[in-house]
């Protein structure tokens, strides 16, 4: 049997749809929605959750009727959260066969099974035509890619031109490597932060024009303070990477937290565009 990717390695896990609904209804009652809405705490697994995914909705104002694509789409919780709220198709890729299962089971769950196509796939080979996007977002997977040029070329290439591409990514800081494991990576061998001016640069160099490039770090660092104190007093609510990665989310999450507080991680968020 061939071996699983050690990114899907990390990631997987059986049973994640079912954990997510047990959450769901845990927290919001038995007869809770099945709604995008109701299940974001828990199916946006990237830091700020589903506030992220606002922002970068608000950077990349979707129209009704666009096709857009999701590069790394994890569980989907943003694919159909986009779906549901802008009235656009949604084609997520991700590399995980769990997370690809599960996010068909919760699009079916939720409805939103014509409006959100998962596809296995790796971002560094997307399994998508040439110049078929609106517009494309990646949240926090860059982080895991070792060919970041490639990746920016393949984000690329399915866009239509004038095709805008949002991206959440955690940047190498200055003071050294993240302390492992953190949710992204269980050991430096599936972690691969590039400098800020390093991402900038492959962008262009992949033809993008850049239209935004912000750092975020300082709302990582104040949301990763309020989760903090929420532990030390033993009431943190679960929330998606405690439900995806299990036992192992709160020693990645503190992990997380210091090496943000410490210098070791910057947070970007870009909006580019492909010319045309
Ligand atoms: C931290 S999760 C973020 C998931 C999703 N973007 C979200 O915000 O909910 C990172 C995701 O990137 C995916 N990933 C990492 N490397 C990948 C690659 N080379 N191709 C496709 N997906 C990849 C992982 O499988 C995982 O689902």
């Amino acid at each position: 049997m061939a071996l699983a990717n050690p990114v899907a390695r990390h990631y997987g896990s059986g049973g994640i749809a079912e954990r997510v609904l047990a959450a769901l209804r845990e927290t919001k009652g038995p007869d809770a929605a099945l709604t995008p809405e109701n299940l974001a705490p828990f199916d946006h697994f990237h830091g700020r959750g589903v506030v992220a995914t606002e922002e970068l909705a608000a950077s990349l104002n979707p129209r009704p009727g666009e096709r857009l694509l999701d590069i790394g789409s994890g569980i989907g919780g943003p694919a159909r959260w986009f779906a549901a709220k802008f009235g656009v198709h949604v084609t997520g890729v991700d590399l995980t066969p769990e997370f690809c299962a599960a996010a068909e089971a919760l699009n079916a769950t939720t409805g939103l099974s014509d409006c959100v196509t998962i596809i296995e796939g790796s971002a560094l080979a997307l399994p998508v035509p040439d110049a078929a996007f609106d517009a494309a977002y990646s949240q926090n997977v860059i982080m895991n890619i070792a060919d970041k040029q490639l990746f920016y070329r393949e984000a690329f290439r399915p866009l239509r031109p004038g095709g805008r591409l949002a991206l959440s990514n955690l940047c190498a800081g200055p003071a050294g490597e993240p302390y492992f494991p953190v949710p992204w990576a269980t050991t430096r061998d599936t972690s691969f932060l590039a400098t800020p001016e390093e991402m900038r640069a492959d962008l262009v160099a992949a033809g993008f024009e850049i239209l935004s490039f912000r750092d975020t770090t300082e709302a990582i660092r104040e949301a990763q303070r309020r989760s903090g104190e929420r532990f030390a007093k033993g009431d943190m609510p679960r929330i998606a990477v405690d439900i995806i990665m299990g036992e192992r989310s709160r020693e990645m999450q503190i992990n997380s937290g210091r090496s943000i507080e410490d210098g070791r991680g910057i947070a970007i968020e870009a909006l580019v565009r492909k010319p045309g």
